[in-house]
This record gives structure tokens, C-alpha cells and sequence, in this order.
């Protein structure tokens, strides 16, 4: 791992299910207890917005009395100490990264911690409910919906995202079932471009034979024993 500078980080719903957050699609997952096209979908919030803005407030509220774990302090710790460049890609909508104290954070599925008024395009920091379709800040309009990417709508920051793939020495996928993309195919991406590919998950995903190496167990153990080992510990 000496020559080793550029590090990028794909993290899924499996690095905060030990901060009690639910997975999507382990056994009880969250959409075992919604249907996608219910919750997830433009078409979704189109037929039923109170429904959807529920779910939203449920979620959003959930997130918000949950605390970092190991995992997401061992990245940050990392992030601090790491000789090269490491830039984090979650596709969760939690804040936990940020509250470890990782800076380079990239949501690619949107984040709870926003609304997103779809008339002036402006984006709030939101922590009460939008159940009441409350007015945008900015325009006034009653156009406010969860900042989250749903099924069929494009993900955010893919730019950034493919530019840190092209630079990555390292390609490493914590927690995500490898069941959604455009975020599934970035070990292939990364591998093709030439990096070492690493996944911690807690069991085999649908993407662990495209990996260099791949290791089953819990985040909290996985992630800071990896960690230990960049920094030469
Ligand atoms: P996709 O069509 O590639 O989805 C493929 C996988 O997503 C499927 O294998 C299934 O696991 C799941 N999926 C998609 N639609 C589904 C449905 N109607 N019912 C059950 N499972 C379904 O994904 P996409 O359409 O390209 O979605 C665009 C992006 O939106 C994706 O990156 C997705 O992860 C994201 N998204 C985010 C959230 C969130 O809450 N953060 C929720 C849904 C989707
Ligand atoms: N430690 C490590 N991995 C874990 C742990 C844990 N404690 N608990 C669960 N996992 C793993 C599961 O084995 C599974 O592979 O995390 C993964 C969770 O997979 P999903 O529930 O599918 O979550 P994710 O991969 O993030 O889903 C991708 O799909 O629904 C959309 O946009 C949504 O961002 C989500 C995307």
C-alpha cells in the first residue's frame, strides 16, 4: 500500500446500520416496510406528496437522534491523517460523515438534511417536517420536497465523482448491497482505470467478485482495522 495517494470511498446504508439507522434492503430493511414506488419515485410523490413527505419526516427525524460509529469516525480519523487525497461518495442521505468530522463529502443520492423548493430550484437546511407543504424561504412558493435522489432521477455530483475515480489508487466500498446504480459500477470504473479495489461489507454483495479483495464483518470492526492498517498502526 506504500505507493498509495488517491483513495476514494464509496459508502452505502451498511456503515450507519450500527448507528441504528435501517438498511434498505437487509432482512426488515426499509423498503421491505414501503413499496419504492410508493416512497422513492417522482411518480410516488406525484400521486400521494403527504405520503411520501411522511416517510421523509420519519426518516429525517430518525437520522437526526442517531450518533456516528466507529466506522464513520475511522474515516474521518483517516481523512485527517492520510498522506494523499481521500474523498468520501455516500450514497446515504444521513449526516453521520459530517458529524465525525469528515470534511470531503459527496451525497450522491441528496441528503435529509435539506428541502429542495423544485420552483426556484433553491436548496434549505430543513430540520422540522414539510408534511404541511410549507413555503420556500427564498420564492414563497408551496413547492418544497425532500432533497433526495430517487429511482429514475439522475444522482448528484457524478462529475466529481468520475474525475476521483480517474485519480484513484484505491477503490474501497463499505456497507451497500452493490444493488443500485450508477454507484454499483464504480468498482468496475475504478478497476478499469487501474486502482487496487477493496470492499468491507458484512456479507458477499451482488458486486464482490468485482473487487480486488473483499472482506465480510461488521463496519465497526472492518473499517478501523483497515484504517489502522493505511496508516501503518
Ligand atoms: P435503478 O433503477 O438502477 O435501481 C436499481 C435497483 O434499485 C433495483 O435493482 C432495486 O434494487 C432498486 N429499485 C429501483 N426501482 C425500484 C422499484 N420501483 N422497486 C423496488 N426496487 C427498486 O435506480 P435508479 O432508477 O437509477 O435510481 C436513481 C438513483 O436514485 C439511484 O442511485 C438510487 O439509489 C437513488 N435512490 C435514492 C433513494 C434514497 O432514499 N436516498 C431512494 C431511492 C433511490
Ligand atoms: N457493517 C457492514 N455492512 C453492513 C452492515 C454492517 N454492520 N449491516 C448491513 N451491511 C451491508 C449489507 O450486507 C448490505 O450489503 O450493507 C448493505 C446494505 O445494502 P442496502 O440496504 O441495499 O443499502 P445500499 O447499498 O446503501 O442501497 C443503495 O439504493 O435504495 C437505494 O438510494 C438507496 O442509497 C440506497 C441505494
Amino acid at each position: 500500500m506504500a505507493h498509495l495517494r488517491n483513495i476514494v470511498v464509496l459508502t452505502g446504508a451498511g456503515i450507519s446500520a450500527e448507528s441504528g439507522i435501517d438498511t434498505f434492503r437487509d432482512g426488515g430493511g426499509l423498503w421491505e416496510r414501503h413499496r419504492v414506488e410508493d416512497v422513492a419515485t417522482p411518480e410516488g410523490f406525484a400521486r400521494d406528496p403527504e405520503l411520501v413527505q411522511r416517510f421523509y419526516d420519519m426518516r429525517r427525524a430518525a437520522v437526526l437522534t442517531k450518533q456516528p460509529n466507529a466506522a464513520h469516525h475511522a474515516l474521518a480519523r483517516l481523512e485527517r491523517e492520510w498522506r494523499g487525497e481521500l474523498l468520501i461518495v455516500t450514497q446515504n442521505v444521513d449526516d453521520l460523515h459530517q458529524r465525525a468530522g469528515a470534511r470531503r463529502v459527496l451525497h450522491m443520492h441528496g441528503t435529509h438534511l435539506n428541502a429542495w423548493c423544485t420552483a426556484c430550484d433553491a436548496r434549505h437546511r430543513w430540520s422540522g417536517t414539510l408534511f404541511d407543504n410549507p413555503p420556500c424561504p427564498a420564492c414563497d412558493t408551496r413547492a418544497l420536497r425532500p432533497d433526495v435522489v430517487w429511482f429514475g432521477e439522475m444522482p448528484y455530483e457524478m462529475d466529481r465523482i468520475h474525475a476521483a475515480l480517474r485519480d484513484a489508487d484505491l477503490f474501497v466500498s463499505i456497507g451497500t448491497s452493490g444493488a443500485v446504480y450508477p454507484a454499483a459500477g464504480f468498482v468496475q470504473d475504478a478497476s478499469a482505470l487501474g486502482a487496487r479495489t477493496l470492499e468491507l461489507n458484512l456479507e458477499r454483495s451482488e458486486g464482490s467478485h468485482w473487487f480486488d479483495e473483499t472482506r465480510q464483518g461488521p463496519a465497526t470492526r472492518l473499517v478501523p482495522q483497515w484504517v489502522e492498517e493505511m496508516l501503518g498502526g
